[in-house]
């Protein structure tokens, strides 16, 4: 078991926009849950960055530290993987990429993050979500008790960047399909126990779904991917970009959060 310093969970909640859910009048001693709390308490908890904090009890955020797991991961698969991205010419984006991006993390993780495909600073770096929507990433995951790189596996639909006139722009469907073997390779490989769709550009491209669809009628729900014989809970929420533009929307993502978290806690895997 961990837990985080309050004042640092805090922190990383506030640039949620979310500031501490509270049990009212339990003792600090008796605050710490063996477990996450069900779903319900954990969204009606989560109050907007203007309540005060009162004189109740903070709730220690808990969750029980990765169990190693039995898997190893494939090294020899993923050099052939890795080399198969790094030397990819399947779409026109090989053309005008700098690097290629292909994630970055715990290749033994229990969660996988997944975006829509580099932007200028990940092209630059070769890393996923390295600019101002990785900072948010990063506190979201923060928020979590996560961490990029430990237990934690991050990549993108696509892994060059798509760009017009200079500027990034959401990859076109069809370089979403070319690309989208490679991810099914990873996951195959990292084997996570669930999925954080991050907007409708990977959650569209992972259902194998339209993006007629809105974000908002796939939201606050359980979906499954299918990895060979396995099925992986998934769950859809705001893209860190959209979350920098309408900051609004944080607290339903963190709810989204919130139902990853207890989605996995229940999941007994
Ligand atoms: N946006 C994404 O979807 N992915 C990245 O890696 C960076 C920004």
């Amino acid at each position: 078991m961990r837990t985080l310093d309050d004042a640092t969970r805090l922190a990383y909640l506030k640039e949620m926009g979310i500031t501490l859910w509270y049990q009212r009048g339990v003792p600090a001693d008796d605050a710490v849950p063996e477990a996450l709390p069900p779903a319900e308490s954990l969204s009606q908890a989560i109050s907007p960055d203007t309540s005060p904090s009162e004189t109740v009890s903070p709730v220690s955020f808990v969750q029980a530290d990765k169990t190693p797991s039995a898997d190893v991961p494939d090294t020899a698969a993923w050099d052939q993987l890795l080399d198969e991205i790094n030397h990819c010419q399947n779409c026109h984006l090989c053309q005008t990429r700098n690097r290629i991006v292909p994630g970055v993390g715990d290749r033994n993780a229990d969660w996988l993050f997944v975006g829509e495909g580099p932007g200028y600073f990940e092209d630059q770096q070769g890393e996923p979500f390295v600019g101002r929507s990785g900072k948010l990433l990063d506190n979201m995951l923060a928020g979590m008790l996560l961490k990029r790189g430990s237990n934690v596996y991050i990549a993108n639909i696509v892994k060059c960047r798509a760009s017009e006139a200079g500027k990034d722009r959401q990859p076109t469907e069809e370089e979403s399909a070319i690309c989208m073997p490679f991810l099914e390779r990873q996951i195959a490989l990292i084997k996570p126990k669930i999925i954080v769709a991050l907007g409708k550009t990977a959650a569209t491209a992972l259902l194998n779904t339209s993006r007629e669809n809105s974000l908002s009628s796939m939201r606050r729900k359980i979906h499954y991917y299918q990895s060979g014989d396995r099925q992986i809970p998934l769950v859809i929420t705001y893209h860190p970009s959209y979350l920098l533009r309408t900051p609004q929307g944080k607290q339903q993502a963190w709810e989204d959060l919130c139902m990853a978290m207890e989605t996995l806690e229940n999941s007994g895997v």
